[in-house]
């Protein structure tokens, strides 16, 4: 539909109908057309329901149909109702955490992984996904680091972009068919909680925001994201669903975004509990004037907005602006032409979890597991080695992140049913859920499992498994809902009983391969201690554990990298690679040396650091070589390093380009991302691996808050990962 006669048919809508687009009403609201309780605890009426303008949460083909066929022939122009979901890392086929995604260093797969997942959803009716969520995140307590694609304004940048990419299409108009309308979250700054403990306060300077947090959002809206959710934290204590100056001053006007603006979950209504509204009224005026065009499941919108504008305090022109831009996305998707756009019980059935669908879940979950430690060539496995597998996530099939609840869990295959269709000659522990990670916190931390008498006698059975076999592989972790929203822990560590059975099984047998599970970096020290192979494998998905078999048995080799950096304990916490140098910078002993920046009882540096991983060969990298040494600011410059494989397997290597400012107007992290390329080589194989650097990259926000570059000293690190030392200088001129 053309837009004259969006704003034609706008025209037409009473003030209440308007209002409506601006509302968004939870699944649990609706119960076939009748008010559900929550709805009338909201005050709620019928009316409200029939001229709300998008739902959240409601799914499937049928379903989505039928709502909307009975919403457009109620609603006074027949307006389509907007479908929108929370799908993260897929919706029925499950792909690897974003976190996991992250640790690709593939946004080509990261888009194809939305792709699929915008295919699937589309044909169950869906229109919009809340995703991707973009916010930089340092902090492992912060269960919601699962979500994201980890510490590097670079990496998320790149990331954030392919996943809108992924979900809309590259095109910048319609959305067209087996596509969703992409929704950028949370905006801004909600992955720097302090303390790490969801929706807390965050305190970032207006320069570390935009240098560090701002550029993943950015990547996504010039993507063309349709959507932008604001955030639950304040900043600068304002609450985002009430920043008038970030949502208008940064986000419409210097990021360029101009689509609809949703606020989080019941965001308007906890401006009361934030101290800046004093009732509903007022979180209604200043949420609607600093620019949230949709309130998602609060009564705040639906109940005010009206009396406001016609006390004069909310001028018309505001609602309409808003309600335009509701239309505008309804027609972007061309819901005035066909509201049920590719909602289709047949698709469906042919499209979710296809075959296609599966083996692409399980590349992508092959190229996000990081090999952190791999003592002795312990990885692969031979065929004829005999191992046992132990441990609680053996048998498990909750392996796909907390934010797959359109998935079934039955879909996942299991440990023990990869690596026996595998083929491998591995012996599974009876009874082997020692502590099963669907068990709730209370049990987790306890020393030893529930059931002391089973548990003693599984160890013991546990114990002489591995005593007979020639390698163990322990399957290890923390349960799939300690992390997602509203699971941060205070402590990072594997519990008790884990580390118990660790540190037994390799008293007996100290072949131990252990795979850990997870949504968050974790404290891996006693794992590192006893372990001899340590596989990052995450929260994998639906195909999660055939990739895994794939890589235990050699048919394929680790390839991921950290996207986040793992600490020594939690009371380093954040540590990330790109710091501040400080006055006072620390590289020597720990225990002898005073009055650095440093701890007294821990190293500075994380137990593995950011960019890091290990595969089945090993690289070697050439002297870094540019092409100049100075270089104008109109000029290019090229650094080039010759990358050998000197192991006796292919391998793939992420080669990484840091760069680090010497010497600036404010102060410089030590070292920065730029660039990174895959590059996969066979024994012996050599290849010259260039990246082009331009002035561009080499900006930042000075001292008068312009984001330009200085000229003077640089330094250039390539390597494998963000600890490289291998280094050359060059200057930038005028
Ligand atoms: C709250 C979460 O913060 C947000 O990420 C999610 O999209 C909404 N709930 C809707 O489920």
């Amino acid at each position: 539909m053309k837009n004259e006669l969006l704003q034609d048919l706008l025209s037409q809508m009473s003030l209440e109908e308007k209002i409506g687009q601006l509302v968004q009403l939870p699944a649990s609201f609706l119960s076939e057309g009748n008010l559900t309780g929550p709805a009338l605890e909201m005050g709620l009426s019928r009316q409200d329901i029939r001229l709300a303008g998008s739902v959240l949460s409601v799914i499937g083909a049928e379903k989505i149909c039928r709502i909307q066929k009975e919403y457009m022939e109620n609603h006074p122009h027949h307006i389509p109702l907007l479908f929108m979901a929370d799908i993260i890392n897929g919706y029925r086929t499950v792909f690897p955490i974003p976190l996991a995604q992250g640790c690709s260093f593939d946004p080509g797969l990261a888009e194809k992984c939305a792709a699929i997942a915008a295919e699937e959803a589309a044909a169950s009716g869906i229109h919009v996904t809340f995703s991707p969520m973009a916010d930089l995140s340092r902090d492992p307590r912060w269960g919601r680091v699962m979500e994201g694609t980890g510490e590097d304004p670079c990496l998320n940048r790149r990331m954030a972009a392919a996943l809108v990419r992924g979900y809309q299409g590259e095109e910048s108009g319609p959305i067209g068919p087996g596509r969703l309308a992409s929704c950028l979250k949370h905006f801004a700054g909600y992955g720097a909680p302090v303390a790490g403990r969801d929706y807390n306060t965050v305190e970032l300077s207006p320069r570390t925001l935009r240098e560090d947090y701002l550029p993943a959002y950015q990547g996504a809206v010039d993507a063309g994201c349709a959507l932008v959710m604001t955030s639950f934290n304040t900043l600068d204590r304002i609450p985002s669903a009430a920043n008038r100056w970030l949502l208008q001053d940064i986000l419409r006007r210097e990021m360029g975004f101009d689509g609809v603006i949703i606020s989080d979950w019941a965001a308007l209504h906890e401006m009361l509990a934030h101290g800046i509204a004093s009732d509903h009224a007022e979180a209604a005026l200043k949420a609607i004037t600093a620019g949230v065009d949709i309130d998602m499941a609060s009564p705040v919108y639906c109940r005010h907005l009206k009396e406001l504008v016609e006390k004069g305090l909310v001028p018309v022109s505001l609602i309409d602006e808003a309600a335009l831009r509701v239309l505008q996305l309804k027609n972007r998707l061309g819901l005035f032409e066909n509201p049920f756009k590719d909602a289709d019980t047949a698709a469906e059935k042919e499209k979710l979890l296809s075959p296609a669908h599966r083996a692409a879940a399980r590349e992508c979950a092959e190229k996000t597991f990081v090999l952190l430690k791999n003592e002795d060539a312990l990885l692969p496995i031979h065929p004829d080695t005999s191992i046992a597998c132990i441990g609680p996530y053996v048998d498990n099939r909750l392996l796909d992140g907390s934010w797959s609840f359109f998935a079934d869990d039955q879909d996942t295959a299991t440990l023990r049913e990869a690596l026996t269709q595998a083929g491998c000659r591995a012996s599974f522990a009876p009874g082997c859920s020692l502590l099963d990670p669907g068990t709730p916190l209370i049990a987790f931390q306890k020393k030893v499992s529930p059931d002391t008498m089973d548990s003693e006698q599984a160890l013991q059975e546990a114990l002489a498994l591995a005593r007979r076999s020639e390698k163990v592989i322990l399957a290890l972790g923390e349960p799939r809902d300690f992390s997602g929203e509203a699971a941060s822990r205070a402590d990072l560590s594997l519990p008790d009983c884990q580390l118990d059975l660790l540190r037994q099984i390799s008293a007996v047998n100290p072949q131990v391969i252990v795979l850990l599970f997870c949504g968050r970096p974790l404290d891996l020290r006693p794992v590192q201690k006893y372990a001899k192979a340590i596989l990052l494998a995450w929260m994998p998905g639906t195909e999660g554990a055939h990739a895994l078999a794939d890589i235990l048995t050699g048919r394929a080799a680790p390839s991921g990298r950290l996207a986040m950096s793992f600490p020594r304990g939690v009371g380093q916490v954040p540590v990330h690679y790109a710091h501040l140098n400080t006055g006072r910078p620390f590289h020597g002993d720990y225990r002898t040396e005073r009055f650095f920046s440093k701890y007294l009882d821990i190293p500075n540096d994380p137990l593995y650091p950011f960019g890091f991983g290990l595969t089945y060969t090993r690289f070697a990298y050439s002297p870094v070589v540019l092409d100049r040494t100075e270089m104008k600011k109109d000029e290019t410059l090229h650094a080039s390093v010759t990358l050998t494989n000197t192991g006796t397997r292919a391998g793939t290597e992420t080669v990484q380009l840091y760069i680090r400012d010497v010497s600036a107007s404010v102060a410089r992290p030590v070292r920065e991302l730029k660039d990174f390329r895959k590059v996969t080589l066979n024994p012996g194989e050599s290849r010259e691996v260039t990246f082009a650097v331009s002035e561009s990259q080499l900006r930042f926000y000075t001292l008068d808050m312009h984001f330009a570059s200085e000229p003077g000293a640089f330094e250039i690190f390539i390597g494998s990962d963000s600890t490289a030392q291998n280094c050359a200088s060059f200057r930038l001129t005028e």
